[in-house]
């Protein structure tokens, strides 16, 4: 049937690693391979680096670059590749930690110099969350790096995750001479290189084989042999089904910049990694090869053209095959809504389609309809879960600088909450809006973006918050007790929902003691 046929073919992957580990360059060069760019360059950074703090028009820049390159879909050999980019700035972990919720696997590149860093310990986190299977590459082995038991023993402890190495390192940095693949038993060497793309292996059935003296001299040649000895010994042979579970990590070993180790990763990949898997509704499991379309919002850009207000939802197809002009229905509103401007994301281009499978990444442009964690179905009305929001840490109040332009903060300031850049609380007493986000950058970035955007001024003044918490209670009296008692601290979120601003965490503590029937959630999912 053409559905399995379709679902088969696809592998839907994220990319994810701490800022500078070499993720940019390892998907660079997989689409050099996979032939969806034929230049090296091609592809820009969707990162934001440290130094662009105050640099404003390389955010805008890098903003609208991001969407280009944030989701690239190509074919190789018979398989149809969705890489899901993700920034590795922390302040935009949100962003990552919502698309991760899209992909059915993740490969997570590693710096042999720097190990196992901050960044990579958080995706990790949410990488188990959902048992995604991920494997490990470790890269700019051309650079004198930390000893590789001693990576393969961080990975494990920080990241708790068993690891299985799949491809063997010969020397590192100066001496560093290729690598040995444990999975299709070939030898691999190591010509620095930033344009050659062909990457033969040199199959060695045999590891006590004499042509081993012969490609990389003696010395090499009995230390790896005892390398490889020592990791048949210590790592349990690879198993997929423990890949697949999530409970082991396979690990390569290669240098994105030189395209080593790059092939053999994508080979890999593409014989063991996951096609689209099912996913969890509030309602009940959908499976891929249900034929009725379905699929979910997980991240919205807007504005992407400032004199044209329109914005780009992001859809994850879950089940079924989507058709461009086809009737579809958007649950949350329970309303039907026909979408003829779908389009696919390709390595540097964006492009119309007609149709898109399990697996895919649609891009639909719309003028508000849709908000993050939406779905769209053919009519079932199935909520797709697990689409994170966080709680936020920093807090400040919007102040107006400009009377004449209160509409259009307002609106302004609506539009990025819908787009996941920060959350938003409306105070019940005296009008104040107070913005919370994860990371500080944020406010730079919404300051920035309302100005340019929507031509509103504002100043934001640091207030002493210690949480927002959403309230629920199930006696009606009990809360209205509580809102009358709290006035001054409650808020409502963008949806309207109770929050009530705790100031400190021992008045929080306190408030808990005395309010037992109210119950504090700290997301705004409960
Ligand atoms: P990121 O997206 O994870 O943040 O990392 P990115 O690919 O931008 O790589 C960060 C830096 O590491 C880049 O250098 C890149 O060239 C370098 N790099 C990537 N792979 C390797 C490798 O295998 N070996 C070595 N030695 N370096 C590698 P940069 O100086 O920051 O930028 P650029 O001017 O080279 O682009």
């Amino acid at each position: 049937m053409e559905l399995t046929k379709q679902i088969e073919k696809r592998r839907t992957f994220g990319i994810i690693s701490h800022p500078d580990a070499g993720k940019t360059t390892l998907t660079e060069k997989l689409l050099l391979f996979g032939g969806a760019i034929q230049s090296a360059g091609a592809v820009k950074s969707n990162k934001i680096k440290d130094h662009a703090r105050s640099d404003w028009m390389e955010i805008e820049k890098q903003r609208g670059i991001s969407v280009a390159t944030s989701v690239m879909g190509f074919n190789y050999k018979d398989k149809k590749i969705n890489i899901l980019d993700t920034p590795g700035h922390q302040d935009f972990a949100e962003d990552t930690y919502r698309t991760l919720t899209a992909v059915d696997s993740v490969i997570m590149v590693i710096d042999c110099v720097k190990g196992v860093e901050k960044q990579t310990e958080k995706l990790m986190e949410v990488c188990r969350m959902r048992n995604t299977p991920v494997i490990c590459f470790i890269n700019k082995l051309d650079r004198e790096g930390r000893d590789p038991y001693e990576l393969l023993d961080e990975i494990e402890e920080k990241l708790s995750i068993k690891v299985r190495p799949l491809s063997w390192p010969i020397g590192m940095g100066k001496s560093f001479k290729g690598v040995y693949n444990l999975f299709d038993k070939s030898l691999y060497l190591f010509e620095p290189s930033k344009k050659k793309l062909e990457e033969t292996g040199i199959a060695i059935e045999n590891i006590h084989d004499s042509i081993l003296e012969e490609k990389i001299g003696d010395l090499d040649a009995a230390g790896l042999r005892e390398d490889i000895e020592l990791v048949e010994g210590v790592y349990p042979e690879f198993a997929v089904d423990d890949y697949l579970s999530g409970n082991v990590a396979p690990v390569f070993f290669g240098s994105a910049v030189n395209n080593f180790g790059v092939k053999e990763l994508l080979d890999t990949f593409i014989n063991i990694a996951p096609p689209p898997k099912s996913r969890e509704t509030e309602q009940r499991i959908v499976q891929p090869d249900e034929n009725k379309f379905s699929g979910f919002v997980f991240k919205i850009h807007a504005n992407m053209d400032p004199r044209h207000r329109n914005r780009i939802a992001f859809i994850r197809v879950c089940s079924g095959k989507f058709e461009r002009g086809k009737n579809y229905h958007h649950v949350r509103l329970e309303k039907n809504f026909r979408f003829s401007n779908a389009t696919a994301f390709l390595a540097q281009d964006r492009e119309t389609i007609d149709e898109a499978w399990p697996g895919d990444i649609i891009g639909i442009y719309d003028t508000g309809n849709l908000k993050i964690g939406d779905a769209l179905t053919e009519g079932e009305k199935a909520n797709y879960k697990g689409i994170p929001s966080f709680s936020p840490e920093i807090f400040k109040e919007v102040i107006n600088q400009d009377a004449m332009k209160s509409k259009q903060l307002s609106k302004g300031l609506d539009q990025l909450m819908e787009e996941g850049v920060a959350q938003i609380f409306n105070y019940e007493m005296g009008n104040r809006k107070v913005v919370g986000t994860v990371g500080a950058l944020q406010f730079e970035v919404i300051q920035h973006r309302l100005k340019n955007e929507y031509g509103a001024t504002c100043r934001f003044v640091p207030i002493n918050l210690f949480k927002a918490c959403w309230v629920s209670s199930n006696d009606k009296k009990k809360l209205d007790e509580f809102i009358k008692s709290k006035y001054r601290h409650i808020a409502h979120d963008k949806d309207g929902k109770l929050v009530f601003m705790a100031e400190t965490k021992a008045w929080l503590q306190m408030v808990q003691d005395n309010f037992p029937e109210i119950n504090f959630h700290f997301t705004s999912e409960y």
